[in-house]
Parts: C-alpha cells; structure tokens; sequence
C-alpha cells in the first residue's frame, strides 16, 4: 500500500526545486497541511499551505518551526530543499588552488550543517502511527564511488558529509521510530539557478523540469518502506551507492 501523508513540511520552500514539491502536494487530496518554510516571504495561493519565513542562523526559530508545524497533528513527511553550489563569491573549484575556508565553511554549513540541525529539531516530531518520511535533497555527485571527474571540492564533500549524516540519523531513529524512513533524494539535472551556469553539456533530455523532477521524486517518496532508510534515490527509484 502506498504511504499517505498528510501533514508536510518544507524547508528551502522558495527554491525551485522547494516550490515544485510544494505545488505537487498542494494538488493531491490526502494532503491536508504544509508547513513551508523559507529564508524569504512563501507566497502561495493555496488553503492548504501554511507560510513562514525562517532565519536559518538561529536554532531557537528552527527548533520553534519543528514545534509549529506538528502542534496540531505529527509530521507525516519532512523535505529539506535547501542546498548551494555557488554565489557571488563563491564558484566550484576544478583544482585544490581554488579552495578557499570562507567558501568551504559557506558550503558545509548549507549543504551539511543546516540539514542536520533540522533533523535535530523535526526528527522528533515524525509520526510513528504510518510510514513516516524525511527526506533530504542530497545528489549523485555526493557519491564517493561515482567520483570520475574530481573537482567541485566543497559541494562534492558537503554532499558526501549530507549522505552520511542521512545514515547516521536512519540509525539513531530505528530505535525510537521504528516508521520513520530517512533518504536522501538526487533529482537528476534540474532546470534551476543552481544548475543554470552548468546546463550547456546536458543534453536536452537529460535537463528536467523541475515539475518533472518532483513527479519522479514523488513517486519514490509515496513507495518507501522502513527498510530503505538511510539511503539515497534518484529520481528514477535507482538506489545511489554512497
Ligand atoms: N538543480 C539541480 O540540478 C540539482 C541536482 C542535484 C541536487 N540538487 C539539490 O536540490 C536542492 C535544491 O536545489 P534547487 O535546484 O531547487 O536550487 P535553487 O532553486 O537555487 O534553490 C536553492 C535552495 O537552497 C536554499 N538556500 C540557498 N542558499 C541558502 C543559504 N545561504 N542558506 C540556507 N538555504 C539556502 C533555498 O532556500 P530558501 O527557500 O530558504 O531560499 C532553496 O531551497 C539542493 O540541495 C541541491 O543541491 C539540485
């Protein structure tokens, strides 16, 4: 049987890939509220969408999100969205001389440290009735062994980190929350700001959309089982070795 969720929440709503999911869960009728929570104002016309605006730099906030959102009834499935490959001053490093701690620090603290510090706070507050899911977006370039290319140091190794933090926290929550499934997702090359700069060598039908992408990725989510946590999907339900 499929898993039903029907209290959700968001975090890293206003990205795109934040924003595919919470249309898509917004549409579906077993859902009945998603908490969606972002650095900037969500604006979504929807009655099911519940939207706050969230300062990643001060746990007492995330801590008090967690409560917020399973006040009324336990969370049902948790997305973190959130993720960085570059900034204004930040761009992926093709050799170790490009390195640089202000960049790496940045990174890690997106792609690792925050992520982490909401398992901390949302962990808690999973259901243990149903199926329960958290989900992380991780990415295959994260993945130790498909390393062919080298390069991208800090989003390579804050992914890598990411994915086993995702295996640490499956195996910490088997003890308390024996529904609880934490993965992590990769959602193939999507159409987004944070994939625009790289987009000229994929080939037109291997860059998604992103409501392409959250359709995959849904799938995946809705067919999840107890046994498969602390793994990382792709899009397509392939499993990715670490
Ligand atoms: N696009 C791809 O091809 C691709 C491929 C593999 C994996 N991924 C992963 O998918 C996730 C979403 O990517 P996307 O394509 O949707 O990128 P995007 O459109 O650039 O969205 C960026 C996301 O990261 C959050 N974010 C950005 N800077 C942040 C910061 N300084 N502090 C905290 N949060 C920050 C944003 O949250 P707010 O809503 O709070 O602004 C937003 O959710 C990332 O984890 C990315 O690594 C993407």
């Amino acid at each position: 049987m499929e898993n039903l969720f029907y209290n959700i929440a968001i975090l890293g709503a206003n990205g795109t890939i934040g924003n595919a999911f919470l249309s898509h869960f917004s549409e579906l009728d077993n859902v009945k509220t998603i908490y969606a929570f972002s650095r900037s104002k969500v604006s979504f016309k929807s009655a099911k969408v519940i939207p706050y605006k969230i300062n990643y730099n001060n746990e007492e906030e995330i801590k008090a999100s967690a409560m917020i959102s399973s006040k009324i009834r336990k969370l049902d499935l948790v997305i973190v969205a959130n993720g960085i490959l570059y900034d204004n001053q930040a761009f992926p490093e093709k050799k170790i001389s490009e390195i640089s701690i202000d960049n790496l620090k940045k990174l890690f603290f997106v792609n690792t440290i925050l992520p982490l510090i909401f398992a901390k706070h949302f962990l808690p507050q999973l259901s243990n009735e149903n199926t329960s899911v958290f989900a992380f977006m991780s990415a295959r370039i994260g993945s130790i062994s498909d390393n062919r290319l080298g390069g991208w140091y800090s989003y390579r190794a804050s992914k890598a980190s990411l994915n086993m933090m995702i295996k640490n926290l499956s195996i910490e929550i088997e003890r308390t929350n024996k529904k609880a499934v934490i993965v992590g997702l990769h959602p193939g090359t999507v159409d987004s700001p944070l994939s625009k700069p790289f987009q000229k060598n994929i080939p037109k039908n291997k860059l998604f959309s992103p409501e392409f992408s959250i359709r995959q990725l849904s799938k995946v989510i809705y067919s999840l089982k107890p046994e498969d946590s602390g793994k990382i999907y792709a899009w397509d339900c392939v499993e990715i070795n670490p």
